[in-house]
């Protein structure tokens, strides 16, 4: 995977998100659906957020709302300083399109397109030129390591291969959010880690992630879970990982003070 340049460098103090006393309500008939009671967040540049809880508990409502797919009942969502509460479809359309990278569990790919051109497909959405398509289209299939299969269909791949493919569609117009929605649920566990690897090697070259996951052990990857219950964020916390990390920089800090010290 090549590398880009590490916006780490220039960290801003906006977040590439945030949401205010976001509420998500579905009538059904005579009765009221909360899927979201009131979810307050901000996540920033390069996070990499890991989203759990029980079924029914609104996971899949927050991505939709965070995705552009749906807009929340009451509250108010900013992505990149863009209020998207107050957009309309064609606004919003547009956003999803720029602005997110979508991973599913099952992928999505358009059986009938080969990989070049299912990776193509946000870009002509996009009215970009033949040429500057095929150079950016190109450069996000060999990120992903599938250079040489770009002719082929997605049933002529592995399910590793189909996802990676997703992936570089969800890369290829640079979002500012990667939001993959159980991406390793329809995969074997040591694709899954391939992909999970992946994620890894994005989050490094400077890449917003944020991914539903049920598995504490593909959260794990994430350097922040957060839990929702009833519409709610039950917590919202550093992973282990990322308290290891900080827990050897602590160290490597302390040792080299020592070793200052005894020179
Ligand atoms: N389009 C919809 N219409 C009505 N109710 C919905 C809709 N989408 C989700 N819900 C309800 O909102 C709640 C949260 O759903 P969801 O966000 O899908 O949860 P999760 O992804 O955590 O399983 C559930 O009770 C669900 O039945
Ligand atoms: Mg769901």
């Amino acid at each position: 995977m090549k590398s880009t340049s590490n916006p780490r460098l220039s960290t801003s103090i906006t977040p590439a998100l945030q949401l205010r006393d976001v509420t998500k309500t579905y009538r059904m008939g005579d009765t009221e659906l909360h899927a979201l009671r009131g979810v307050s967040l901000d996540i920033h540049k390069n996070e990499y957020v890991a989203i759990m809880g029980p079924s029914g508990s609104g996971k899949s409502t927050l991505m939709n709302v965070i995705g552009c797919l749906d807009v929340p009942s009451k509250g108010t969502y900013a992505l990149e300083e863009k209020m998207v509460a107050t957009m309309d479809e064609a606004e919003l359309a547009e956003i999803r399109n720029r602005m997110i990278g979508f991973v599913f569990q099952t992928f999505n790919l358009i059986p009938r397109a080969n990989v070049f051109h299912n990776v193509e497909l946000p870009l002509i959405y996009g009215g970009m030129s033949r040429s500057e398509r095929k150079a950016r289209v190109e450069l996000a299939i060999e990120r992903v390591g599938l250079a040489d299969r770009m002719k082929h269909k997605p049933n002529e791949l592995s399910g590793g291969q189909r996802q990676r493919v997703a992936i570089a569609r969800a890369l290829v117009y640079n979002p500012s959010i990667i939001l993959a929605d159980e991406p390793t649920g329809n995969l074997d566990s040591r694709t899954g880690s391939e992909i999970m690897a992946m994620f890894d090697e994005l989050y490094d070259a400077g890449q917003t992630i944020i991914l539903v996951t049920h598995e504490d052990d593909i959260a794990e990857h994430a350097h922040r879970t957060i839990r929702l219950r009833d519409g709610l964020i039950e917590s919202d916390a550093a992973s282990s990982r990322a308290k290891r990390r900080a827990v050897n920089i602590a160290q490597q800090h302390q040792s080299l003070a020592m070793s200052g010290s005894a020179a």
